[in-house]
């Protein structure tokens, strides 16, 4: 038997069951649907891509898996290159590990590690964010800040070695000032905190950060598994700001696969790279840099950059502001939009019971959560594809 995420068993209502799955569309025995969350922000190409299909099959022909552990192999090899080309300034060392959540871990033990090598022992302290949310790991739960998912932890009591500041640049200035020899690193969802509540914040923030972090020596970490690959508008937030430690996942393989990397900058690469076979980063998960992964991660990237997806993005959110613009209901607080994520936040979670059901109805796949309806479409959504899940939005309230 199943035993599905984020659901009381008992009461749950059937899941709808998919039989088949192409470009934006999730299909079920009775029902087309426009996917409006693309399988939690992964699905950025769509599904059933020709070319990733294609990527996928000729590996499988090859082999689908090989250890990194005294092993390599070209599309780990390739795919690094791409990386290191890709991303911005000396986020040059690649990582990888099978989920966000891992890699997320991963950062954190490297920065954490990173001082242990340089001796600076007291270093032991995260600062986060506030309704921070870095996945379900035991450490990810810990720099995460919110109590709908993670309030088991509560049994512990609050952890010594993580606090967390809001996205205010006062707030950031006092925690800096108050714990900067104690802290290791700055962990953030860069611009976009997801799953806390489709928060956004300005870039200034994370220039302060930077500005910070360069002063006390802190590493800064910008955890882009759910903003990277353009979803924020921008194709990495790493692009505007750079970080020490930068971490990718859920679209990194077009969501055909789960695989993450932790990417390092050429400082961090350093404090581990010596003689001495202590200062090596202990970790290696079973399946980092699975060929599989790392062949569709590849295509996924040369998509990307061939179809110009910054500009589809861009289009996205032109749209949904045209679409949304005047929108009002008094039962909103506030309606948010960045890049290709839209989010409505209501007062109250109730005014979003019986949603899902509304939705489907009409033809799209949502999953409100908490106070929040929102839409992450696939990037390759056609205009009155995206009208049509914009329109069943506000139908909602209207009706
Ligand atoms: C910002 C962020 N970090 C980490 C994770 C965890 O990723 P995974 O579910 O692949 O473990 C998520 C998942 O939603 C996320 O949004």
């Amino acid at each position: 038997m199943i035993w599905y995420p984020y659901q009381q068993m008992k009461t749950m209502k059937q899941p709808y069951k998919i039989i088949n799955a192409e470009g934006v569309y999730l299909y079920t025995e009775d029902k087309k649907l426009i996917d409006s969350v693309s399988s939690w922000w992964s699905v950025i190409h769509g599904y059933k891509h020709p070319e990733l299909n294609k990527a996928l099959i000729s590996q499988v022909e090859r082999f689908s898996h090989v250890m990194l552990g005294g092993l390599t192999h070209e599309p780990v090899q390739k795919l690094s290159e791409k990386l290191k080309s890709w991303l911005p300034e000396d986020l040059d060392y690649c990582f990888f590990s099978d989920s966000g959540s891992v890699a997320v871990e991963v950062s954190l033990k490297m920065a954490l590690q990173y001082f242990t090598n340089l001796g600076e022992t007291q270093r032991t302290m995260v600062l986060a964010l506030e309704h921070a949310y870095h996945g379900d790991t035991f450490k990810t739960m810990e720099v995460g800040d919110d109590e709908d998912y993670h309030f088991v932890l509560k049994t512990y009591g609050k952890s010594k070695n993580v606090i967390h500041v809001p996205t205010k640049i006062k707030d950031l200035e006092d925690a800096f000032m108050k714990h900067h020899d104690r802290l290791n690193s700055f962990i953030v969802e860069p611009l976009l905190q997801g799953a806390g509540g489709m928060r956004m914040y300005d870039i200034s923030f994370l220039k302060k950060a930077r500005q910070l972090c360069n002063k006390y020596g802190v590493l800064l970490i910008f955890d882009e598994v759910a903003t990277g690959f353009g979803r924020t508008g921008n194709r990495f937030v790493a692009d505007l700001v750079q970080p020490d430690i930068l971490v990718l996942g859920k679209a990194l393989t077009g969501g055909y696969i789960g695989h993450a990397v932790t990417v390092a900058n050429q400082k961090v690469y350093n404090g581990f790279y010596s003689d001495d076979l202590t200062k090596a980063f202990m970790h290696g998960p079973t399946f980092m840099g699975n060929a599989l992964a790392c062949s569709v991660a590849l295509k996924s990237i040369e998509i990307f950059e061939q179809e110009n997806y910054m500009s589809k993005i861009h289009r996205i959110e032109e749209i949904t502001k045209r679409e949304m613009k005047g929108f009002f209901d008094a039962r909103i607080k506030e309606i948010r939009i960045m890049g290709a994520c839209v989010c409505v936040e209501v007062f109250d979670s109730s005014t979003l019971k019986g949603y899902q059901q509304f939705a489907y109805a009409r033809g799209v796949f949502s999953r409100p959560f908490l106070n929040y309806l929102y839409a992450m479409v696939p990037y390759i959504i056609e205009e009155p594809q995206l009208i049509k899940v914009l329109d069943t939005i506000k139908q909602w309230f209207n009706d």
